[in-house]
């Protein structure tokens, strides 16, 4: 749709601009939209590739709704896509996405509801093509509890500007401060969650990548759980994750950041058997190898979200067979660059993978959850163990630098960086 046309759709609205945000770090803070505009809450770009982003928004029942992108900061000039309305059975939020984009290029867009006043500018940054030799800097972390609002700890994650953020899991508490039972109380905690100033000002200028862990649905979860299902569609509903067509419930899925960074995505929860003989499923772990040995970067960033060693049965210590079976692949097929990725624990730490050819589990958060003071720190496993702050990690690989050193950085909640580490592909 051209812009003359969007405008005479939009009534004309399109013109103002209340709230308006460019990137820069001294633009004004967002968090719940201004009414006039229709929006009902902040929103969220993600699963963003070299060419195509997700963006998910949500609106007031009844809405039709519009993104507006561009590369020209404040949207100078625009592309529209087509109206659509919200779906109801999703809480009254969709989620469009943007294709044809240029790699490694910021984007600026926002959400127009027909009839009301333009959303603030909100901004992310396109994957370099894998084949340049492309900066990227991501920060991950896990857990966020909604009796521990607000989320401050995501203003210092915005501080660092990162290229993406990656969420672990426990992205709310479902069996905590009340427990959700229904899906308009799932998508309650969402809606509590999502309704935090830093958390609204961080994702208007980073997209993030998530993932779920086990408080989506309950404590320590299995499949078969009754809430299962329902816990599912409401993570579904209020995150934008790119799943293909045929299989509408996949949560794992990969994506490359230039020559040096390919993320993978686990989805540890579904598809675990009672027999604890497998945590991915078969499925999900041929492709798991499939993507590490076939990968090309230099860089295999692996989200497993449960940590690969320690913490008892409900992490990978419960689930030996396999875990031995995927640290003997990556041995057997000498893959270099593998870096696992975890939250979960409520601790930051780097752990030695025991058995893992000098493997190492980069373990962060929580961003907003209690400390865990009850592991042991001394075990011999840690490299590195700190449950003092909420936190998250940042990587930094610059391959025209260092072609096969990554940076790891733990930042705290005041923006300060308690640990540095190199690590080497
Ligand atoms: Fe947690």
């Amino acid at each position: 749709m051209n812009r003359r046309k969007f405008l005479k759709v939009m009534g004309g609205a399109g013109i103002a601009m209340p709230g308006l945000l460019g990137a820069s770090s001294c633009s004004p803070q967002i968090f719940n939209p201004d009414p006039s505009t229709g929006l009902s809450l902040g929103y969220i770009s993600g699963d963003v590739g070299s060419d195509s982003a997700l963006v998910w928004l949500k609106a007031q029942a009844g809405s039709r709704v519009a993104l507006q992108y561009g590369r020209a900061p404040g949207l100078a000039q625009f592309q529209a896509t087509p109206l659509r309305g919200v779906d109801p059975g999703a809480d009254h939020s969709t989620i469009i996405s943007l294709d044809g984009l240029e790699p490694a290029t910021r984007y600026y867009y926002r959400g127009m509801v027909e009839g009301q006043a333009a959303g603030p500018v909100a901004s992310f940054v396109t994957a370099p093509r894998p084949d340049e030799n492309a900066p990227v800097t991501f920060c991950f972390s896990g857990d966020t509890r909604q009796s521990y609002k607000p989320f401050t700890v995501m203003n210092a994650v915005r501080a660092q500007r990162p290229d993406f953020f990656l969420h672990l899991g426990d992205t709310i508490y479902a069996d905590r401060n009340g427990t959700a039972q229904t899906l308009p109380e799932f998508w309650d905690k969402y809606r509590i969650n999502r309704d935090d100033a830093a958390s609204q000002s961080c994702f208007a200028e980073t997209s993030v990548y998530v993932v779920w862990d086990d408080h989506e649905v309950a404590d320590d979860y299995l499949p078969g759980h009754p809430l299962a299902s329902i816990g599912r569609k409401a993570f579904l509903d209020y995150w934008p994750i790119r799943r293909p067509a045929s299989e509408p419930e996949q949560i794992y899925r990969a994506v490359r950041w230039g020559r040096a960074v390919d993320l993978i995505v686990l989805d540890p929860r579904q598809y675990r058997a009672a027999d604890r003989s497998t945590m991915l499923g078969q499925r999900q772990k041929e492709w798991f190898f499939d993507r590490l040995a076939n990968s090309g970067a230099t860089f295999k960033f692996v989200a497993t979200t449960v940590p690969i060693a320690g913490g008892g049965s409900d992490r990978w210590d419960g689930y030996p067979k396999e875990r031995d079976e995927i640290l003997r692949y990556i041995r057997e097929k000498k893959i270099s660059g593998v870096v696992f990725m975890s939250a979960d624990l409520h601790y930051a730490a780097v752990t030695k993978i025991p058995n893992g050819n000098g493997l190492l589990d980069i373990t962060a958060g929580p961003l907003a959850a209690p400390l865990n003071r009850v592991t042991n720190s001394a075990n011999r496993r840690y490299e590195f163990f700190l449950a003092e702050n909420f936190n998250f990690a940042k990587i930094t690989v610059d391959p025209k630098v260092k072609g096969n050193e990554a940076l790891l950085e733990f930042i705290d909640q005041d923006n300060r960086v308690f640990y540095t580490r190199k690590i080497r592909a």
